[in-house]
């Protein structure tokens, strides 16, 4: 079963999972950075995984497009979506629901969200700010000094995404 992960990423969180994720896949896994270009031979694979980060409850333009402009051939794979970004639980999941297409993700074989990263010391100005005054508004979190970098990523979460994909390609006895 040959499998490919596409994936956007701004500041590297997407891509950490895609690593992740590919050692714990069965089988041949291609790791494609859609930054880099969106020319994928997608008839090579049985097993599509899509992965994109959130910023402002969007996910990356080149994952959207990149679905759109290949819904009928992405409806007939197997497919798994995953998404970076810090919010968790119902309201994590709903990022995905509300940004891949419904008929992609009806048949999706997994999706999940796999906590995301602020790197402030990449971040400019506006994002840094962003991210203090949204983490100011909720009361049930301890406020973001924008100083010091956080990673809440879940290899967990990786791991048990990518079993639901190996367990997908295998036959029932
Ligand atoms: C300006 C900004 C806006 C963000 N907006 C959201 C958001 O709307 N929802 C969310 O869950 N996470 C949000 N995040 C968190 C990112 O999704 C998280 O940092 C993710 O790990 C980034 O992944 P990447 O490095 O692969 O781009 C935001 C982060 C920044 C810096």
């Amino acid at each position: 079963m040959n499998t490919i992960i596409i994936y956007a990423t701004k500041y590297g969180s997407t891509e950490k999972c895609a690593s992740i994720l590919a050692k714990n896949l069965d089988g041949s896994v291609d790791i494609h950075n859609l930054k880099m270009n969106n020319d994928i031979d997608l008839s090579k694979y049985d097993k599509v995984i899509i992965g994109s980060s959130i910023y402002i409850g969007q996910i990356r333009k080149e994952v959207k497009e990149f679905c759109e402009n290949n819904l009928n051939e992405l409806k007939n794979k197997k497919t798994g979506f995953y998404i970076c970004c810090m919010h968790e639980g119902a309201e994590a999941l709903s990022q995905i629901d509300n940004n891949f297409p419904k008929e992609l993700l009806s048949n999706a074989i997994a999706k999940e969200h796999f906590g995301g990263e602020f790197s402030f010391d990449k971040m400019n100005f506006i994002e840094k700010f962003t991210v203090k005054m949204v983490s100011k508004k909720d009361d049930k979190k301890k406020p973001i000094d924008g100083k010091k970098n956080i990673s809440n990523l879940s290899e967990g979460r990786i791991k048990k995404f990518a079993q639901l994909m190996n367990n997908s390609g295998k036959k029932n006895i």
